[in-house]
């Protein structure tokens, strides 16, 4: 029997949050339709993997994934479980549109809500897991603060938070001094398409990402068993998978 798709995007903003600016994939809405290519090309789709692993999915959870932009953690989730309940999360309508596309293209189901880091689309206590890739060093420090207890809240008891992102132990302080003006390895897919650059582009939340940054972030928060459980040095920068448990 062929497989239905089953995809929906619901609008989770509130009239304040319409206004509300966000860094999108590549710095760029309208490059939006290269971000899929230029991520292929960079070898992105293994950190997705690596992060499914990792992750440790049991059948039939149900997983939000932060910053899903195009999908393709969400799509790395369902390869790999396709009876898991996935929900991606992003402000960027058009990085949606194009995760729905591909959604039916591959006869899956996927709910997408187009929303902010700091809300997670979940009643308290209801989610197994919450998933994240190269989201959180678009998201301002308040906003990761806010995604961390969010996150907190939604989660059941002894469900999980894996995020992979640049960051983690840095060789010098220089790195982090570099990240914090945009400049440094660990910023460069933002910046490799030149053009990307706005005002949040320059945020400090990458170089927060640096030394501890997102094991604190989320041991702050309340999380218990907040640690690195990998890394990958990437051409672009470290990444580093940061996963905690929720108590
Ligand atoms: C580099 S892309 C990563 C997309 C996808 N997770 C992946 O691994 O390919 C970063 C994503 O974060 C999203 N983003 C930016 N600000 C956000 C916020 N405040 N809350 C949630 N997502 C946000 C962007 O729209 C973009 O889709």
């Amino acid at each position: 029997m062929t497989a239905v798709a089953n995809v929906r995007i619901l609008d989770q903003r509130t009239p304040e949050e319409r206004d509300r600016p966000f860094l999108p994939g590549m710095g760029r809405t309208w490059l939006i339709p290269l971000y899929d290519i230029f991520t292929r090309v960079a070898g992105v789709r293994a950190l997705h993997e690596r992060a499914v692993e990792l992750a440790g999915f049991e059948p039939g959870q149900t997983v939000v994934d932060v910053g899903c932009g195009t999908g393709n953690l969400s799509f790395a989730v369902l390869a790999a479980h396709p009876d898991a309940r996935v929900t991606g999360l992003d402000p960027d309508i058009t990085s949606l549109r194009r995760a729905a596309r591909k959604a039916r293209r591959r006869r899956v189901t996927l709910t997408l809500v187009q929303g902010y880091a700091d809300r997670i689309p979940a009643e308290d206590a209801s989610l197994d897991h919450v998933v994240s890739s190269l989201a959180l060093h678009h998201v301002d420090d308040d906003g990761r603060v806010a995604f961390a207890h969010d996150t907190l809240r939604a989660l059941r008891p002894g469900g999980k938070v894996t995020i992979a992102d640049f960051g983690g132990p840095t060789p010098n302080a220089e790195d982090a001094r570099h990240a914090t003006h945009g400049h440094g390895s660990a910023h460069a897919l933002r910046h490799l398409p030149r053009l990307a650059r706005s005002p949040a582009a320059h945020n400090p939340a990458v170089a927060r990402n640096l030394g501890d940054g997102i094991v604190a972030l989320l041991a702050e928060a309340g999380f218990a068993d907040t640690r690195e459980v990998d890394h990958v040095d990437h051409r672009f920068g470290r990444i580093t998978f940061v996963q905690a448990t929720r108590p």
